[in-house]
């Protein structure tokens, strides 16, 4: 694993001198966002070693460097799932790539089913924390001790000090800041009612199929995490209402305006840390 990690790594600073500290990956349906970066440069996923086409409509698969607002950044716009029937090393290795070219800070975004009741389709929340239900974990396996400990600590597996800059961003923006603990599930299938209504007493605000691999390898390496997630729809049995991808795309595009802006602000108040 460590050698193919390397190897795409090696690949990508053999095509790029950019050495930004801040990464962020997009969610279904978010990859707009790439249209505010400036001085582009991109790398479609499948030149990449070891790095897999997303089979997902509303992903496209590419790694962008540039710069925002005059700081370096990486995007990957698109990412790959557990229910791709790709393995958790698998999901988590671009989040190693991104460790081993010197990101110390990475932004996590996805689109996710709004458990708690104060949330409506359309809106953007942070993640406080996350419930890790898809029965894996990418840190199983003999330890790569150049990564992070064996046992590492998540009791801030969101970094507050990011949480604050989401936070400050929209207060900037008089954009209503929510905040919320993510539960991750593997799917393909979303829900059933009764699935939401134990999640529900577990203490889970939204529910998705993604982040939390990317959350837990980033910690290992000592990155600091911060997630967005954009409420595409009311989790089963909250709403009545069906779900279908296409509906929840829809969604994550009407929040678009707010989601750049938020994120935008985000990536400028982190880039002035320290
Ligand atoms: N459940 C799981 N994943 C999701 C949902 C949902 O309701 N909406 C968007 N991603």
């Amino acid at each position: 694993m460590l050698k193919k990690i390397q190897e795409s790594a090696n690949f990508i600073t053999g095509k790029v001198n950019n050495k930004p500290k801040i990464g962020v990956i997009l969610g279904s349906g978010l990859g707009d966002f790439v249209s505010l970066i400036e001085n582009k440069k991109v790398i479609p996923y499948h030149e990449i070693p070891h790095f897999f086409k997303t089979t997902v409509e509303g992903h496209s698969g590419q790694l962008i460097f540039g710069t925002m607002s005059g700081i370096e950044i990486v995007v990957m716009q698109g990412r790959v799932h557990l229910y791709e029937g790709h393995d958790i090393l698998e999901v988590s290795l671009p989040t190693r790539v991104l460790g081993l070219l010197g990101i110390k800070n990475l932004i996590l975004t996805n689109a996710a089913g709004g458990i708690n009741a104060n949330f409506a389709p359309g809106d953007l929340i942070a993640i406080a924390d996350h419930i890790n239900l898809m029965g894996k974990n990418p840190l199983i396996g003999p330890n790569i001790n150049e990564f992070g400990p064996r046992f590492p600590d998540m009791s801030f597996a969101y970094n507050p000090i990011l949480l604050n800059c989401i936070k400050t961003s929209c207060e900037e923006l008089n954009y209503p800041f929510k905040k919320g603990v993510y539960c991750a599930l593997s799917g393909p299938t979303y829900e059933t009612p009764a699935e939401i209504a134990m999640l529900k007493v577990l203490g889970a605000d939204m529910v998705g199929m993604s982040t939390v691999p990317e959350t837990i390898v980033a910690n290992h390496m000592g990155m600091q995490v911060a997630g967005i997630s954009c409420i595409t729809n009311m989790a089963a049995g909250i709403s009545k209402v069906k779900l279908s991808h296409d509906d929840i795309k829809e969604v994550a595009t009407k929040s678009m305006g707010n989601f750049k802006n938020i994120l935008k602000k985000t990536v400028e108040k982190i880039g002035q840390l320290k």
